[in-house]
């Protein structure tokens, strides 16, 4: 029995089948994932996740009990749970990402979208059964008055679902992602809204990564629950229980980044690069291809640079890395095409014979990410509305002179704003003008800015960060 359990829909490791039947294990990408894999494994947290794949499925059916660590494989307690496919699909497609994520990131092209019909009656089904099957695992799992740490939007349901079979158990639930205003959250059908917000409040614990998200939380919490939330104290009261609400920032553990980044696969990455940039200056974005991140519109920011500053043609490089997401959303398909799209055109009007003033990756290739952003003079980070987003944060401590071109939408602009070059993620010409200021920002303001934004970014590593969310279950 265990006495501390994380739960996520993504696994701190994926698996791969290939044509010959061997499985091969990657690490699983995105921010949770980051943020959380070092510290569960370190300290011996039991971790309940999905199988997401084929692969996944194979590597669950070969370890006892779903128990991958006890297949051989160097995960730290790590159990996987294979849910039936169809139900996988619809709850992580169809509702968690095409429509939690969706109504969380104001990404609906309203007059199109959301539509909830019976088809979606029947996707939130599976959202309940997928749910359900994550309670049931912790509820097998759990010791008497364990803490369980159940993460972000693809799992609203279980916290209540879980108190319901093991009252005993202290539960926190985390949102990874932004929340949304009252007045956006209410576009989902009244009784999926209320279930959302009943789900999280059945933890005893809420957690935000930035204050905003919090009070947006609350604010849903009282306009569709007529629930009491105390602003000052942080609490919610429903039904005649009280939840939690906190608010836990999540930066990066420095000294851990910088030592992998130091590896000979990165190192090697960084010479190839060298050699294709020469020595002019760099611009960075790492990110998901995703539609939250706001790529194109960067794109378009910089075409826009390009135009207006002729003086820096054939100085400038972009290295844009957009690798591959959530491929199964035909959204997300049309996005990536649209990002090639975009960055084709630049090619088009700008590209001479020894200058290629964009290089647009689409592939997913860790240590070379490490290499650009210790080459990185700027970093452009410019989502439309982003939970946290730890690119932010470790670009600062991985280059020592990289001047952030930050989205005031990004939780991270909460602690590193002041320090970073903050724009409105849909104002194409003021993002164009940062990337100018950015790359013309005197040496010593960009070394200073740099060191305070590497402070702030590391001050809170994810080790702290699951301290406080274990410390607010004691
Ligand atoms: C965000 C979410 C995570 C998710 C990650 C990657 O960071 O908050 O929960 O794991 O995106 O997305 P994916 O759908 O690939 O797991």
């Amino acid at each position: 029995m265990n006495n501390v359990l994380v739960a996520s829909n993504r696994g701190p490791v994926s698996f791969t089948v290939s044509d010959d039947g061997e499985l091969s294990l990657r690490r699983g990408g995105g921010g949770l994932v980051s943020g959380l894999s070092g510290v569960a494994k370190d300290d011996g947290v039991l971790w309940v996740c999905a199988a997401l794949s084929d692969g996944d499925r194979s590597a669950v059916r070969l370890a006892p009990g779903g128990r991958i660590d006890q297949a051989g494989y160097d995960t730290g307690p790590l159990r996987m749970l294979d849910i039936p496919p169809a139900t996988f699909h619809r709850a992580y497609n169809a509702v968690a990402n095409s429509t939690l994520w969706f109504v969380n990131h104001l990404l609906y092209d309203i007059p199109n979208a959301p539509l909830f019909g019976t088809k979606f009656g029947r996707e939130w089904e599976s959202y309940r059964d997928y749910n359900g099957a994550f309670a049931l695992a912790l509820a097998e799992e759990a010791g008497h008055e364990a803490r369980v740490m159940v993460q972000d939007y693809h799992l609203t349901l279980t916290p209540a679902m879980l108190r319901a079979e093991r009252p005993d158990l202290r539960i926190a639930h985390f949102s990874h992602t932004p929340w949304a205003p009252p007045e956006y959250f209410s576009l989902l059908p009244d009784d999926v809204a209320r279930e959302v917000l009943e789900g999280i409040l059945g933890a005893d614990h809420a957690g935000f990564l930035t204050d905003r998200w919090a009070q947006a939380f609350m604010d849903c919490c009282e306009a569709l629950l007529g629930a009491e939330a105390d602003r000052v104290g942080r609490s919610v009261t429903h039904d005649g229980r009280t939840t939690r609400i906190g608010v836990h920032s999540l930066g990066v553990d420095g000294a851990a980044l910088w030592e992998r980044a130091c590896e000979p696969d990165v190192e090697s990455h960084m010479t190839a690069l060298k050699e294709q940039v020469g020595d002019r200056r760099l611009i960075v974005r790492i990110d998901r291809t995703e539609l939250s991140k706001n790529i194109v519109r960067g794109l378009v920011a910089y075409g826009e640079f390009l135009g207006a500053h002729p003086e820096w043609h054939g100085r400038v490089v972009h290295l844009a890395f957009a690798y591959p997401s959530r491929h199964d959303l035909p959204e997300y398909r049309e996005y990536t095409a649209s990002v090639q799209r975009c960055a084709q055109q630049i090619e088009d009007e700008y590209a001479t014979e020894d200058w290629d003033p964009l290089i647009l990756n689409v592939n997913d290739d860790y240590p070379r990410s490490l290499a650009a952003y210790r080459m990185a003079d700027v970093l452009l980070v410019n989502p439309i509305r982003d939970g946290m987003n730890l690119v932010a944060k470790e670009g600062p401590v991985l280059s020592p002179r990289c001047a952030l071109v930050l989205s005031r939408e990004a939780g991270a602009a909460a602690e590193l704003g002041s320090h970073a070059l903050l724009v409105n993620p849909y104002d194409i010409s003021g993002t164009a003008t940062a990337l100018h200021d950015a790359l013309v920002m005197p040496e010593d303001e960009r070394r200073t800015r740099r060191d305070k934004l590497h402070a702030a970014a590391t001050a809170l590593p994810p080790q702290k960060w699951l301290e406080a969310q274990l410390d607010a279950l004691a």
